[in-house]
């Protein structure tokens, strides 16, 4: 049963969280809160860092593991929050009384200290409304763990597929809100930032979401920076995805572009795929794929470009929608879809060009021709 019941307040209510939610538009660089964090006293001792090397940060600290170990209650199963494939995830709530989720990385004994740093300095220096923020980190001896600010209201995946009884408190227009958000963070990674970021792990359970149904994408901090107009391959080696030994164990395989799979070959276009299939999930609250379906409907992308063709568009709506979507806005959501998953990546529109879709200012009928069996009778 998912549960909308906080155990903590949001970071709306605590008053001094002003500077997570006063990054309306995304910006590079530390709010003025986590600057004063920053100052505020921290752990360098223990962590290892000098404070020439904290102030270069700018944007939120290190933290001790007996730091971290105090706000979780000695990382106790009670505060376990959930578990994914790069480790256990903790709420704590630090000595100032923020809380925070504490993402304990599995032992990591590959990376540098020193690699760990850039790459959570780059992540950390990250804010936007629709992402969530990173306020610091823990690296000591082999242990590495990164501090998240909360976010109360579980993730979407758990809305979409929990028990939430025969009426889904996601309604049309939550929905639509969720899509938008979460479409303006990922074309926030991809085009407000320089490097920019390709998130390779877009999927409901990275989507988390506050007590307002404000979406926060979560776990881009585990992406690799590209340069400009490059695609490369990562070299991540934690585990190997097929035969591609540079493709990430845990990549979510139903979210994976076509192109991703059989090339390991990455750019935000494979981002993009992956947001596709994520609003078919949104719109259908059925799983990317899902065994437990007749044939033809256990992979969704394809039971869901089945329907559409086959102009059943309004059958593939989340019966656990009591009122449902004008059709405008359900074909506005549809050709997003098709649209994002198309096979040719460069076909599939910029995730900017997303959110223009999708709040309704830039509709391609026309000039997507080949999606005019959208019409509905
Ligand atoms: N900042 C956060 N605030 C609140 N809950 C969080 C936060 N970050 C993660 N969680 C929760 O912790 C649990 C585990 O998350 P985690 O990211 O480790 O796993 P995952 O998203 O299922 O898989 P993956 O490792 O592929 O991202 C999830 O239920 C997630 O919603
Ligand atoms: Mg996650």
């Amino acid at each position: 049963m998912v549960s909308s019941g906080t155990r903590t307040e949001s970071s709306a209510d605590r008053g001094g969280g002003k500077g997570f939610a006063a990054a309306e538009e995304g910006r590079s660089g530390g709010t003025e809160r986590s600057r004063s964090r920053s100052s505020g006293g921290c752990s360098s001792a223990a962590s290892g860092g000098s404070a020439a090397e904290m102030a270069e940060m700018g944007w939120g600290r290190w933290y001790g593991r007996k730091e971290l170990e105090a706000a979780t209650e000695g990382f106790s199963r009670g505060n376990v929050i959930g578990e994914g494939g790069y480790g256990v995830v903790y709420r704590g709530v630090l000595g100032d009384n923020l809380v925070v989720a504490v993402k304990n990385l599995l032992n990591n004994r590959g990376q540098a200290e020193k690699e760990f740093k850039v790459e959570v300095e780059a992540i950390g220096k990250v804010r936007h409304k629709n992402l969530v923020g990173l306020v610091g980190y823990c690296a000591e001896g082999f242990q590495r763990m990164l501090v998240y600010e909360y976010i109360d209201n579980g993730n979407l995946h758990q809305w979409l597929h929990g028990e939430v009884g025969p009426v889904s408190p996601l309604t049309w227009e939550i929905r639509m809100k969720i899509a938008i958000g979460t479409a303006k963070g990922i074309a926030y990674l991809h085009e407000g930032l320089e490097p920019k970021v390709v998130h390779r792990d877009v999927k409901s359970s990275n989507i988390l979401l506050d007590k307002q149904w404000n979406p926060k994408v979560s776990d881009f901090g585990l992406a690799k920076l590209l340069g400009p107009g490059s695609t490369f391959v990562t070299t991540r080696v934690m585990g190997t995805f097929g035969s591609f030994p540079d493709v990430p164990y845990n990549i979510s395989c139903s979210y994976v572009a076509p192109e991703y799979a059989s090339t390991g070959m990455l750019n935000e276009r494979s981002d993009v795929y992956s947001f596709g299939v994520l609003m078919m999930e949104l719109i259908s609250g059925r799983t990317p794929v899902d065994y437990g379906r007749p044939n033809g409907e256990v992979n969704l992308v394809e039971w869901f470009k089945g329907m559409v063709a086959n102009r059943r568009s309004e059958g593939v709506v989340d019966p656990l929608i009591e009122t449902q979507p004008s059709i405008r806005s359900l074909k506005r959501l549809l050709v997003v879809c098709l649209r994002c998953t198309d096979l040719d990546s460069l076909n599939r529109p910029k995730m900017g060009q997303v959110v223009h879709m999708l709040e309704g200012d830039e509709f391609p009928y026309r000039s997507v021709s080949h999606y005019i069996f959208l019409e509905f009778n």
